[in-house]
């Protein structure tokens, strides 16, 4: 007994991490602290925090428990169950427009880790060193303004993330997780005691969590549940492909908890150590894509052994952007290895080099694309509203919907271990809390 109950306990162990890997990424540092300095603040941090749990939570667990009933890719379990539930073989367009956001994601996502890649070197050679706000700023504008600096950080990311992918060293990453992970959370707590001490920490404080409801419209709210989906992976069919792994004694909803707990406080961490640096600097907390690149290395620029934290940091930051790339070029490769006659090895250099292309078109719009504009929005920026605030939503509201009305209830309420009153809660966030709720971000945020 002994023996079976440990087994159990590292199963969940390493799903956990695996789950965690791919939610811990660019998203809870890059993106939330941009999307939060961009949209004005703690209106914006408190609908988030409110979509994690009230939209994100059970969209999780929907995902989790289709992966674990269909016990295959998002499209063919989406079809399979749907079918098996006297329901039309249409429902794996869910699937497929997951795949296709995981394909478009992964394209900017690969850009942003090139820029961690090269701050990752620049803290080796010490380029930071004993800069001003200034300076950092234009060494930033100067890597945007510059093509092949962004081509070549682009090309070397999108090599480790095929070359990994391609020799499935998942494992192997999965197990340096364990260690890299805590490093970052401690790291993290580094910067934010670094940033009590600027003196602007409650300035920094009250911009996060006081909140100016007047900032409050329907592009905030879409933006907010645009950032639950992207950091959460949801929407993706990642969860679902990752609950097709998982055994049938895991408890969903703590497991689900638990991974929502760690995403969400290493963003807040982040949000804590990032604006007290903006706010100390006179920077702009509307700065863009670039916050974290322009804050963080002017705080190790300027702290005692910061060069070795600067360092530690970008490299674990680069780290926890391959987990998270790794998982979105899984689902394509998956797709193109079992939808098509590819090996696995030609679906990932296929998908590989797609996704590589589409990320020239959107690192170029950095610079001699700037003016190349669709519905106002530069490549960059369209690929990243069209997926956050279109496809995952989407993608994620047919599989709650899915979770909530096809499949049975009283099943599902024995498979997530509930007594009929906390069933009744729960049922009530999936069935009409979490899917209105999309419902109705989605359509305000279009007008
Ligand atoms: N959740 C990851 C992050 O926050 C990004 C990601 C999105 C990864 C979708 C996989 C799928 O950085
Ligand atoms: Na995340």
């Amino acid at each position: 007994m002994a023996k079976l109950a440990h087994a159990q306990w590292s199963s969940r162990m390493g799903f956990v991490l695996a789950a965690a890997g791919s939610a811990v990424g660019l998203g809870n540092i890059w993106r939330f602290s941009y999307m939060v300095g961009d949209s004005g603040g703690a209106a914006f941090v408190l609908v988030y925090l409110a979509c994690v749990a009230l939209v994100g939570l059970p969209i999780l667990v929907a995902e989790w428990m289709i992966g674990r009933r269909g016990q295959k890719n998002p499209i063919n379990t989406m079809s399979d169950l749907a079918a098996s539930h006297g329901k039309t073989r249409a429902w794996a367009a869910i699937g497929v427009s997951g795949v296709l956001a995981a394909f478009l994601i992964l394209s900017f996502y690969s850009v942003i880790g090139g820029w961690s890649l090269n701050y990752t070197l620049g803290s080796v050679i010490g380029t930071f060193n004993g800069q001003d706000a200034d300076s950092i700023s234009a060494l930033f504008g100067g890597m945007l303004g510059s093509p092949m600096t962004l081509l070549l950080w682009h090309t070397a990311f999108m090599v480790l993330v095929i070359g990994i992918v391609a020799r499935g060293v998942t494992k192997g990453l999965e197990s340096a997780a364990r260690t890299m992970m805590p490093a970052l959370v401690v790291l993290m707590l580094i910067l934010v005691g670094y940033g009590m001490t600027s003196g602007h920490f409650g300035e920094a404080l009250s911009f996060m969590f006081s909140p100016d409801w007047a900032a409050l419209d329907g592009g905030v709210v879409l933006a907010a549940m645009g950032q639950a989906f992207f950091t959460l992976s949801l929407g993706m069919g990642i969860m679902m492909a990752y609950g097709s792994y998982l055994g049938e004694d895991v408890n969903l909803i703590s497991t689900a908890r638990t991974v929502i707990i760690l995403d969400t406080a290493i963003a807040l961490l982040a949000g804590l150590a990032i604006f007290p640096i903006v706010f100390a600097n006179g920077l702009s907390a509307g700065e863009g894509p670039g916050l974290i690149f322009v804050t963080l290395p002017l705080a190790f620029g300027n702290m005692t052994g910061g060069t070795i934290l600067g360092l530690m940091f970008f490299l674990l930051l680069t780290f926890a952007a391959l987990t998270s790339a790794i998982s979105l070029l899984e689902p394509v490769v998956e797709t193109l290895e079992e939808r098509t006659s590819m090996s696995r090895l030609v679906a990932t250099f296929a998908s590989g080099i797609a996704v590589w292309a589409l990320g020239v078109a959107a690192l170029l719009s950095f610079n001699v694309w700037s003016e190349v504009l669709f519905f106002g929005l530069n490549i960059f920026d369209l690929l990243d509203t069209f997926t956050s605030k279109i496809l995952l939503p989407l993608t994620g509201l047919g599989a709650i919907v899915f979770f909530a009305f096809c499949l049975d209830k009283e099943e599902s309420r024995k498979e997530l271990n509930m007594d009929i009153y906390d069933y009744t809660l729960w049922n009530l966030l999936a069935k009409y809390v979490a899917p209105i709720g999309v419902i109705v971000v989605f359509v305000a945020g279009l007008f």
